[in-house]
Formats: structure tokens, C-alpha cells, sequence
């Protein structure tokens, strides 16, 4: 199909949703128009809602999810960091997404780490919807940080300091944004095509040349089974390697939180105990095997755990927030409000990283609409995690909140994500690599 019809392409699209109803897989020049017609607002948002309802139910085939994104990509400008130098060397740009998880801060940990080699690292991220947190929203619980970049500076921090985690420009995938906002409010997000092809057109047009992807899978996850991430990492490598992007994706558990912190500077916090060479040990692993898995991506075979240990990624993580106005050593804000969680009973614990997710969500740590804003210092610090035995009445969580009338909701919650009982309640640690798929 080509072109508009005299209805403005409202009757095109409903030829295109109904192909898609009936499990039609759409050929490249319609898959192109449909996309390229809804950015320039020729097909109305009810329309595309009915469609990614249509693709929600019929799926789309590897050859349809592959183009989809190509033109997500076409619908707005690429970033170019070809002939980037680091003290006059050239340098190859790597970069890491997750798919979203509880208490995942491994960004702010793995961006300064890898940026220790000779590498640059263009992290382009976003914020915070529902109960998973965005990475933007944790660094901007540092006093200063600005994530608004423009090209020209991005290009500058990732010259200078090698690293750099900032706000994707309005320019970037412009379809994407659009479709996310009405995936968001439609039931539309957990569809593996329009998850894969929202998550890898921002990546291709950032421009990186290697990239390494955290499919997270368990409760606290978009992919509840392992399955499904198994599903949606294969896509996605198959869409960067297509893409001449070094694509590899690792598979990882998220039943239950990763570290102990839950919310912007707490997660901050935690991340500074990392870079300090100490930490959660689930935290420290998996940033460990995102990194080599990047570091290999480029042809570097070193173990990074060492530069952690020897400050080296601290020092790069300092320069990094510097870069961006933020105060490395400001205080960070801290609740008005904390109140403890105790132990109803002795036995071994359990924590359902959706349940923490949410409690971190209504002490006030996440937003319901994009564009609210959020508490920073708000959110849940675990004190006993997954496995560990506890005795009755023991503490095993504080809720932190800045408005007192947020507590009782999130204690609820975090009560409900609790189970106490005997050694098979433990599932192990959140971060665990299951399994790996690699485009090289
Ligand atoms: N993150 C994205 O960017 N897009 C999705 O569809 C889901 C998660």
C-alpha cells in the first residue's frame, strides 16, 4: 500500500487493522505507511489503539517486527557517534538496556564501569512508570543532576568522561513515544513485537555499536515466565544484529528484588556501597556479567569486579554526575517518615519483587501519569532479603515516605509481598543469569 485515500488514510487503516484481526502478516510498504501515517496524525489514535490491540492477540512474524522497527527508527533522526575519541583514540560505543525490573540500579553502577576501558558508553534513558523505576528518576535524587543533554554535549561528556546517562531528545523514535503513551492506557505493553521493536528502535537510533540487554524475567518483570523473556531476547538480538548493532541479551531473574533498596536515593545509596567496592551481592554479580558481556561485545576479556574493588569505577562515576552539574558528595535527601516492617512469624523469607515494586510505588517513589513527579527520597529498604532465616518480630524492611498519608497503603502492600516459611520458600537470588543469546 502507498499512499493516502480520500479519508485522510482512516480507510487504509482499518484495511490494516483488519488484516491483522484476521492474523494477516503485513508487508513492508504497509507496515511503512501505517507508521509514517499515525506520526503525522493521518490515522488517529483510536485506530492505532485498536491495531496494537489486533497485534497484541495475532503477534507479528520476526520479518513484520523487524520492519516495524526500522520504520519506528525512520520516523525520527540517528545519532551518530562514529569517529568518537577518547584522549585522541578512537573508541567503540557500548551500551546496556534492561526491560525493566525492582530495585535494578545496575545502570548507574555498569555506565562509570565500563567507561574505566577504552570505551564510551551513550546511555539513553527514561523514567519511571508504575512499579518499576526509571533510571533518570534515581540520578536526579543527586543535588544538580541534569539528564537534558543536547547532542553536542552528550558528545562532549562521552569525549571527556567516556560516559553518559541522559534523556533521549523529542527526536529519537518519535513513533515509539507515541505508541507507548497509548500501549500504556490501552493493555497493549505486554506484547513481545511491541516490546522488542520500542525497546530496540531507541537503541539503534542512539547509535551505539555494541549492546548488551537485560531480559528480566519473574514477577517484578514485563515477562513473568521464562519463556516469554527467552522470546523477547531472541527478538530483540535477531532486530540489533539485523541492524548492525552487536547485539546480546542475558536472561535474568526478577521473582524477588534485586539488592536491598527499592527508590530513587535509596538505590543511589546503594549503588555508591557498589562503587566502594562492597554492596548486595546479587547486585555486584549481575552488573559484573552485563559488563564482561559488553566488554566482550568489543573484543576486551578482562574481569571487571577489579576496578570496582580498586576505586577506579568510583572515580569514573564521580566524573560522570560531575558532567552533568550533579554533586557526587551531597547529601542525599532523605523521608520524614520510615516506618519498620517486622517479622510476623520465624522461618525463611521470601519477598515478591512485584509486591516490593508496588510499596515502593505508593510510599510515593514512582508516578501513575508521565510527567507527575516523584519523591526521591521515598521507597523501601530491605534489611533480610530472599533466603535468608529470620526470627519473629525481627525488622525485615523499612518503609521510607514523605507524606505520612502514603504509609499506610505501602505497608499494606509491602505485607502482602512477605511469606515466612520453611527452607523451600527461598527461590535464590534475583539477578541470576538463566540463560544467554548472543548476535556474534
Ligand atoms: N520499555 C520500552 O521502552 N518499551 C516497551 O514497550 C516496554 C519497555
Amino acid at each position: 500500500m502507498t499512499g493516502r485515500d480520500d479519508h485522510g488514510g482512516g480507510r487504509s487503516a482499518v484495511r490494516l487493522i483488519e488484516a491483522k484481526r484476521d492474523g494477516r502478516e503485513l508487508d513492508d510498504d504497509e507496515v511503512d505507511w501505517l507508521l509514517d501515517a499515525y506520526t503525522r496524525g493521518l490515522v488517529p489514535d483510536e485506530q492505532m489503539s485498536a491495531f496494537a490491540m489486533a497485534v497484541f492477540f495475532r503477534g507479528m512474524t520476526d520479518r513484520e517486527t523487524a520492519r516495524w522497527t526500522s520504520a519506528m527508527v525512520a520516523s525520527g533522526g540517528r545519532m551518530d557517534f562514529s569517529g568518537l575519541a577518547r584522549a585522541g583514540r578512537r573508541v567503540p560505543t557500548v551500551d546496556k538496556h534492561s526491560t525493566g525490573g525492582v530495585g535494578d540500579a545496575v545502570t548507574l553502577v555498569l555506565t562509570p564501569l565500563l567507561a574505566t576501558w577504552d570505551v564510551a558508553v551513550p546511555q539513553l534513558s527514561g523514567r519511571g512508570l508504575g512499579h518499576t523505576g526509571g533510571t533518570l528518576d534515581k540520578l536526579e535524587a543527586i543535588a544538580g543532576w541534569r539528564a537534558d543533554l543536547d547532542a553536542d554535549e552528550m558528545r562532549a561528556a562521552l569525549e571527556r568522561v567516556g560516559a553518559v546517562i541522559c534523556a533521549a531528545g523529542a527526536d529519537l523514535a518519535p513513533a515509539d513515544r507515541a505508541l507507548y503513551a497509548l500501549r500504556d492506557v490501552t493493555g497493549t505493553v505486554p506484547s513481545i513485537p511491541l516490546i522488542a521493536s520500542s525497546i530496540m528502535s531507541k537503541k539503534i537510533a542512539e547509535g551505539t555499536g555494541s549492546l548488551v540487554l537485560d531480559v528480566k524475567c519473574g514477577s517484578g518483570a514485563f515477562m513473568v515466565d521464562r519463556a516469554g523473556a527467552a522470546e523477547l531476547a531472541r527478538v530483540m538480538v535477531e532486530i540489533g544484529t539485523a541492524a548492525d548493532v552487536r547485539t546480546s541479551a542475558l536472561v535474568t531473574a526478577m521473582h524477588t528484588p534485586l539488592g536491598r533498596a527499592v527508590g530513587n536515593a535509596l538505590e543511589v545509596a546503594e549503588c555508591l556501597e557498589i562503587l566502594a567496592g562492597g554492596g548486595p551481592r546479587d547486585m555486584v554479580d549481575l552488573t559484573c556479567a552485563l559488563a564482561a558481556e559488553a566488554l566482550e561485545s568489543v573484543g576486551i576479556g578482562d574481569d571487571p569486579r577489579e576496578r570496582l574493588d580498586d576505586g577506579r569505577a568510583m572515580d569514573s562515576y564521580r566524573a560522570m554526575i560531575a558532567a552533568q552539574g550533579g554533586a557526587a558528595d551531597a547529601p542525599l535527601p532523605t523521608a520524614r517518615e520510615t516506618e519498620v516492617v517486622r517479622a510476623p512469624a520465624a522461618g525463611v523469607l521470601r519477598w515478591d519483587a512485584l509486591g516490593v515494586g508496588r510499596a515502593s510505588w505508593l510510599s510515593g517513589a514512582g508516578r501513575t501519569r508521565p510527567g507527575e513527579s516523584v519523591d526521591p527520597a521515598a521507597g523501601v529498604r530491605l534489611e533480610r532479603v530472599e533466603g535468608e532465616h529470620v526470627r519473629g518480630g525481627e525488622p525485615v524492611a523499612t518503609v521510607h515516605a514523605g507524606d505520612p498519608a502514603r504509609l499506610p497503603a505501602a505497608l499494606d502492600e509491602l505485607s502482602g509481598a512477605l511469606a515466612i516459611g520453611g527452607p523451600e520458600t527461598a527461590r535464590g537470588p534475583a539477578g541470576v543469569v538463566l540463560e544467554r543469546h548472543r548476535g556474534w
